[in-house]
């Protein structure tokens, strides 16, 4: 048997490697995805080759990431429980996809992943293998009894590699989970797992990598122009850009002044709430210039209607049914909806603040003859709203005339 596993290089997948391999007397192939989490991906090939692989792929995602995921995400606004811009949820489809590819190439019937048996992403990724490969097999390391049995900690993990001379160099482990990708780091797990604790405290707030705390950020405001295209951001400050790039761009600028950070606790698929910190800086400002043109560009009733389906897109996004037919439905009905989505908006950032300062459009909506207070002439008769109001509150009438209603005098 041949299984692709997905690797980082660090403690638990190392262990994976090499028990995989006896436990099954299979041939591993490992395989890291680069989906902009920008650790040392070097050198991976080498150290799954030490550790028993038969062979190793690394592959860049970051474009596809970008521009397949990200992008199509964005264009929906979509955020989970009203705070959570997804960044773990959107990467884990794509891994998983790549995973199926070298799969292929290698003619392999099994892959496994070093999730654990009690959160989000297993289900992700498994969820994602049953789309796209719907007989291989899965291996889930941590949901089964023997594993979990043999490793119930790192000491055991640690003490297990010195004995099978897995190399695993003793490193320091953090007191927390970390997930980082183009569009945010997650932390988890560990001391977090307190929802009392407070990560931002001088003590604790070396955790934070993308971003400078608002109060430690720059005490001058900088601008930011975005420009957009049918929905997608196209350049940056005047700078034309590929979707990752945009992503880059954002995150730097965005992580100097202190932006998108996110403290909260989310309810997962498998049921329990979790606390979760994010930073998601480029994710925050691209999200708030994107609402920016769409109040400009977008149709209010499709607004409305796009709008009322986003809560769904995002659990969608988030249970990880990104390859299923409800969010493909979904997504076209979001695509549509950005044929006009086209404009440039101007913002300020300032110590953790977005503020929008200004945007236009050559397909703007707005009609300063409509809205204007002048008294110009224009489609919009004052005397229509007369009728309108009646017939609007000609139910409000009745029921305030009948027993119901609370009515004055
Ligand atoms: N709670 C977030 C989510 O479910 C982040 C998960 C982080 N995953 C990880 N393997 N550290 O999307
Ligand atoms: C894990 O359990 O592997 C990470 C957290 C999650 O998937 O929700």
């Amino acid at each position: 048997m041949k299984i692709i596993l997905a690797y980082s290089g660090g403690l638990d997948t190392s262990v994976l490697v090499r028990w995989l391999k006896d436990h099954y007397s299979a041939e591993i192939v490992t395989f890291a995805a680069d989906v902009g989490q920008e650790e040392e991906l070097d050198g991976l090939a080498e150290k799954a080759k030490a550790t028993g692989a038969v062979a190793h792929y690394t592959v860049d995602l970051v474009e596809e990431f970008a521009s397949d995921f990200i992008y199509p995400m964005m264009r929906g606004n979509a955020i989970y429980e009203s705070q959570y811009m997804l960044g773990t949820s959107i990467a884990r489809p794509l891994i998983a996809k790549a995973q199926l590819d070298i799969a292929k190439a290698e003619g392999a019937g099994a892959v496994a992943h070093g999730a654990t048996g009690k959160g989000n992403d297993q289900v992700r990724f498994e969820l994602t293998y049953a789309a796209l490969a719907p007989d291989i097999k899965i291996i889930s390391p941590w949901r089964m009894p023997v594993f979990r049995e043999m490793f119930p900690g790192r000491t055991e993990m640690i003490d297990w590699c010195r004995a099978n001379g897995v190399d695993v160099e003793a490193s320091a482990s953090k007191p927390y989970s970390m997930d980082r990708n183009l569009l945010h780091i997650s932390y988890e797990a560990g001391i977090l797992e307190d929802p009392w604790f407070d990560p931002t405290t001088d003590e604790n707030k070396g955790m934070f990598k993308l971003s400078t705390a608002p109060e430690d950020a720059p005490a001058e405001a900088e601008y930011v122009e975005l420009e957009f295209e049918k929905g997608d951001c196209v350049a940056v400050n005047g700078e034309a850009l590929t979707p990752a790039g945009v992503m880059k761009k954002l995150n730097a600028l965005g992580g100097k002044h202190g932006v998108g950070r996110v403290d909260l606790v989310e309810n997962r698929f498998v049921g329990m709430k979790s606390r979760g910190v994010y930073e998601t800086p480029g994710g925050a400002i691209l999200l708030s210039a994107h609402q920016q043109v769409e109040s400009l560009t977008m149709d209010r009733d499709l607004q409305h209607l796009r709008d009322s389906l986003i809560p769904k897109y995002a659990e969608l996004v988030y249970y990880g049914f990104w390859y299923a037919p409800e969010r493909e439905a979904l997504q076209a009905l979001i695509d549509d909806s950005q044929k006009n989505v086209s404009g440039t908006v101007r913002l300020k950032l300032y110590r953790g603040n977005i503020t929008t300062v200004g945007r236009k459009s050559p397909v703007s909506l707005y009609d300063e003859n409509i809205a204007s207070m002048e008294g110009v002439e224009s489609d919009y008769n004052p005397d229509d709203a007369s009728g309108f109001i009646r017939l609007q509150g000609l139910r409000l009438r009745a029921r305030a005339k009948s027993q119901g209603g609370p009515v004055i005098a």
